[in-house]
């Protein structure tokens, strides 16, 4: 095992940022999972140690919209005795009409989704710094590329989270951090799940422009984007086909989906 990182992954008890874990953990970082509940970190754990026996593992309770990020991320570097990486993968979906959303659906979701990248990046930012090979991976979304009916407030708090991430690059270049976003497709997991159950027949004919992915294409489509380098990392090739069009001819891209919603359409009321 050569020089073992440390990894903190905000979101970590959960989905993509749980299963993230694993690569580093198989390959002898030590990692350690922040999240809000206690009890589904705890679960984390015991898969993890199932799945990689030895591996070195820890966990935080914290929220990253909440007022002690700063102080608990200075509690996760002490105990890792640094920090190399962090990924900020924490984020929530709240899914419906502009006009059925309320306020407070869009506050909290740029609250955890924006500013929780945001605050738990600011406070990682000194211990990077000092890690000599400072890394952070923001975990954005296809919906930080494009408008997807029904996530105004979530492709908000991605857009946010883009942006931030160019700003961020460039700032830290200089200062030897390397920063990349991640853009995946809709994947399997439990915050899909959840929106399943009451998702709007929009929505799903919208998202199902784009193939749903399972997570370990995922997780494989960030580890080899980790290594190739790039700033911009999209799992999936048809992903990547997906949004070279959404990119690049932005008008077809609409028409498609403007298409697919108006043969779901059933509209707020
Ligand atoms: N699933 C998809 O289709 C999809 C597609 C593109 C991008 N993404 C993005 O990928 C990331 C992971 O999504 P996922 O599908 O894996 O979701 P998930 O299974 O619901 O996991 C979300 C994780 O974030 C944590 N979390 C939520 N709010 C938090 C807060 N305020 N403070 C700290 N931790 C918090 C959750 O734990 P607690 O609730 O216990 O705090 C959980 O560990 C998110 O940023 C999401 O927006 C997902």
């Amino acid at each position: 095992m050569t020089n073992p990182r440390r990894v903190l992954i905000t979101g970590g008890s959960s989905g993509l940022g749980l299963a993230l874990a694993t690569p580093f953990l198989r390959q002898g970082d030590y990692v350690t999972l922040l999240a809000r509940d206690p009890l589904k970190l705890a679960a984390a754990v015991d898969q993890l140690n199932k799945q990689v026996p030895g591996g070195r593992v820890g966990i935080q309770v914290s929220d990253v919209s909440g007022p002690n990020i700063e102080m608990d991320i200075n509690r996760v570097v002490e105990a890792m005795g640094g920090l190399d990486l962090l990924i900020n993968s924490a984020g929530i979906l709240r899914e419906g009409y502009i006009e059925k959303l309320t306020e407070q659906d869009y506050r909290q979701t740029l609250d955890i989704n924006f500013f929780g990248a945001v605050r738990a990046t600011r406070a990682a930012l000194p211990h990077l710094k000092k890690s000599g090979r400072g890394h952070i991976v923001n975990i954005a979304s296809v919906a930080a590329l494009t408008g997807v009916f029904g996530y105004s407030a979530y492709c908000s708090s991605k857009y946010a989270l883009l942006g931030f991430s160019e700003s961020l690059r460039a700032e830290m270049k200089p200062q030897g951090i390397k920063v990349q976003v991640v853009c995946p497709p809709e994947f399997d997991s439990p915050m899909v799940d959840a929106l399943d159950q009451s998702r709007t027949p929009e929505n799903q004919a919208h998202a199902q422009t784009i193939p749903k992915l399972d997570v370990d294409t995922v997780v494989d489509g960030v580890i080899a984007g980790l290594g190739l380098g790039s700033f911009l990392i999209i799992p999936g090739r048809q992903t990547r086909l997906m949004t070279f069009g959404i990119r690049h001819f932005p008008g077809i891209s609409r028409w498609v989906s403007d298409r697919s919603i108006r043969n779901a359409y059933r509209g707020p009321n």
